[in-house]
């Protein structure tokens, strides 16, 4: 069984994690830099790409304790390599590539989007057939999945994230950074059906997505003023909204390719509400729904270590290239 340190350095946490097999967990650990940017209204790659160098040494050093094992004990040394910000990718990448030299390892650089779109099945030998909708702060894609690096994007996101959305929205709001959370926790308290927000592309008849609008139609509501009494019901109506098209358009594509199995994964996949709503409308077509474990929903090590066990287990080709890749390619995914 192989035993595989993991790094993860692409955006604003610093993670790394030992797993052996597909399934053992030995370490897992994040150091979250949200609170660094969070003055800055979002992730600022330079103080992104320091904060990762200085975190590394004790992150390290805190993930090999945990694990009981030692540099020279593991198979194969793995990090994200894109996409994300390219000066933060390089601190992990370089580290990664660094150990395994020292260690005379293979190195496996790892596509953060395989990380997420693989995390709900974490712990599992193999992938079953299923449709799949990452997302996160900087994705929203949806594939449909046969297997183990076979993979066909289905449809993605024309402008901004659907966590991006959340994030400006939250922004306009003056909820902070990052502001996801906020908004649901908000929403909750407040009607949904309040105030008519658009559902960017729900009837556009494809698998593609649009939120740019969605966030304006905010922006020009507030521009006729507000309460903050109005707040809940304004978050409640624009996560309503999102999260409709999100739901509908993964019940779509599971049905378009008959798939009985859906996932979600990503930060976004933290709200509870897509998590109804998406299993709500998969049940009427006996359709299931899997998500990653709360743990693994945000960016984390242990996601992209599960990628390269995956990959020694399968035999598949790994990918040794020597550069990072600082945008997503639908053509080469998941080199
Ligand atoms: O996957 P992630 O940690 O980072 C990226 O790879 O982008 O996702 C972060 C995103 C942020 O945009 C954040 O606002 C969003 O996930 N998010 C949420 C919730 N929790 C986090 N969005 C909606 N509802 C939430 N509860
Ligand atoms: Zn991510």
């Amino acid at each position: 069984m192989s035993l595989v340190l993991a790094l993860e350095t692409s955006c604003d946490e610093t993670a790394a994690a030992v797993l052996e097999g597909t399934s053992r967990v030995l370490a897992g650990v994040v150091y979250s830099q949200i609170e660094e940017h969070a003055a800055y209204g979002g992730v600022v790659p330079e103080v992104a790409s320091r904060s990762h160098l200085e975190a590394l040494p004790s992150l390290l050093e805190e993930t090999l304790t945990r694990s009981g094992k030692t540099l020279s004990e593991m198979d194969a040394f793995a990090a994200t390599t894109g996409p994300g910000l390219a000066p933060a990718l390089l601190v992990g990448a370089n580290a990664g590539r660094g150990l395994a030299a020292g260690a005379g390892k293979p190195f496996l650089a790892i596509n953060h989007i395989e990380g997420h779109l693989l995390s709900p099945f974490f712990g599992d030998p193999e992938i079953p057939p299923h449709v799949a909708l990452v997302v996160s702060g900087g994705h929203t894609l949806l594939f449909d999945v046969t297997g183990f690096r076979d993979y066909k994007l289905l449809g993605r996101t024309l402008d901004d994230a659907a966590g991006e959305a959340f994030d400006k929205v939250a922004k306009l709001l003056g909820l902070g950074y990052p502001g996801g959370a906020a908004i649901e926790r908000l929403a909750a308290q407040g009607d949904s059906n309040k105030i008519a927000f658009p559902r960017g592309m729900l009837e556009s008849g494809d698998l593609d997505f649009s939120f740019s609008g969605m966030k304006t139609s905010v922006r020009y509501f507030l521009q006729k003023g507000f309460r903050p009494e109005d707040l809940p019901d304004i978050c409640a109506s624009f996560q309503e909204a999102v999260i409709e098209v999100l739901a509908s358009k993964l019940t779509s594509a599971a049905r378009k390719c008959g798939r009985s199995v859906a996932t979600l994964s990503g930060g976004v996949s933290f709200n509870a509400r897509l998590v109804e709503r998406a299993s709500e409308l998969l049940a009427k077509h006996n359709i299931q729904l899997q998500v990653a474990k709360p743990a693994l929903r945000t960016d984390n090590a242990l996601m992209i270590a599960y990628v390269a066990a995956l990959s020694l287990s399968f035999d598949k080709p790994m990918n040794t290239k020597t550069d990072i890749s600082p945008n997503f390619d639908p053509l080469t995914f998941p080199n």
